[in-house]
């Protein structure tokens, strides 16, 4: 294995077919990504779009079809059988159904993957109670998986895909039976791994919170293809394609009720504002400008990651010309500027 790199991971063309009853599946198709080392990086997509196929082609659990794998430059798709089973000591996976052994104790379910790595006895025990600490379950090493809370389970999992440093950690949907504040903190103990322990993590999910919350780039899939990927803010603020759009809905979408619509009689516009905007005062710049009243009738910042990304729906008043002019300003202003609804009665 080559000495050094520390978690850079390389998808190059690669294709998953199946054979199928009905004719062969694609189950991933002509995939190219590159993933950062010390990075973040969400998979997203609907049931069925192919993100476990690519995952677990990642470390070769599946062959692919053709192309390759490559971290720090190894490539994996070279590799024997035997050097595989080293290369893998150097990614770690966690799932959505934990996959931990139920007759064994926490501890002793995170002891087994040093033993397999043959780390020898007294080692492992040390490293398997620092282990726990990390994870925050230090009390609870003694307990079996059926006395541990589906958010326990997670952290005694992730403690035994860490247990060897890996360098990669994959993670297929390790949030999904779990609910939001759990979610939550299971989440904060990742983003803890990668800043602390700088391991490159790749998540798949359906959820386009958890992207939100950890990932500093993402990929969409759809019918085995990545259709989209970015920085995670530059897609939430910017989606190009259509189910992108739909993703991000179930964050940033909020609809005015059609009572309310019916009772202006401005036109109401939707602003968008990226980044730190704090210090700039558009809108009442744009006020003290322009002849026009405005009323803010809904207004929500999300933080992606850490930056902030708002979205305010306002109510502007005054003569038609006047409004046109105070639009034509925000749009100089700003990236985002849509009218839902025109004014009436001016
Ligand atoms: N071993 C297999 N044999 C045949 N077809 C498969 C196999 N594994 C996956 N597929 C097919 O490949 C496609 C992608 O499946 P995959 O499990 O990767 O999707 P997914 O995005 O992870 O979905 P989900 O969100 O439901 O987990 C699906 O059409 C699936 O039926
Ligand atoms: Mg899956």
């Amino acid at each position: 294995m080559v000495q050094g790199g520390i978690g850079m991971i390389d998808i190059r063309q690669v294709n998953k077919i199946y054979p199928g009853k009905n004719g062969k599946i694609a189950a991933v198709s002509d995939v190219n990504l590159h993933i950062n080392k010390g990075e973040v990086f969400g998979i997203v997509g609907y049931s069925g779009a192919g993100k476990s196929t690519l995952l677990r082609c990642i470390n070769l659990l599946e062959r692919p079809t053709s192309g390759e794998i490559f971290i720090d430059d190894t490539n994996l798709t070279n590799m024997s059988i035997q050097e595989l089973r080293q290369a893998r000591q150097s990614i770690g996976m966690i799932f959505q159904g934990f996959h931990l052994a139920s007759s064994k104790t926490a501890a002793e379910n995170i002891a087994f993957s040093l033993q397999v790595a043959g780390m020898p006895a007294k080692k492992r025990h040390e490293r398997v109670k620092e282990l726990l600490e990390l994870v925050g379950l230090a009390d609870k090493a003694d307990h079996f998986p059926a006395q541990l809370s589906g958010g326990q389970k997670q952290r005694v999992s992730i403690a035994r895909a860490i247990a060897n440093n890996p360098k990669v950690l994959l993670s297929d949907e390790a949030t999904s039976a779990l609910d939001p504040s759990t979610t939550k903190s299971i989440l904060n103990l990742l983003k803890k791994i990668n800043e602390e322990l700088g391991i490159t993590i790749v998540l798949i999910t359906h959820e386009m919170e958890v992207v939100k919350e950890i990932c500093h780039r993402c990929a969409v899939m759809q019918d085995g293809k990545v259709i989209e990927e970015g920085r995670t803010y530059d897609i939430f603020s910017n989606p190009k394609n259509d189910l992108t759009k739909k993703f991000i809905e179930t964050i940033l979408e909020f609809n005015i009720p059609k009572e309310l619509m019916a009772t202006c009689t401005g036109t109401l516009v939707k602003l968008q504002f990226e980044g730190n905007i704090a210090n700039e005062a558009i809108v009442s710049d744009m006020l003290q400008a322009y002849p026009v009243s405005g009323n803010i009738l809904h207004g929500k910042i999300e933080y992606i990651r850490d930056e902030p990304l708002g979205i305010f729906i306002m109510e502007l008043l005054g003569k038609s010309d006047a409004i046109k002019e105070a639009l034509a300003y925000l749009e100089k202003r700003m990236k985002q500027v849509e009218v839902i609804q025109h004014g009436r009665n001016h």
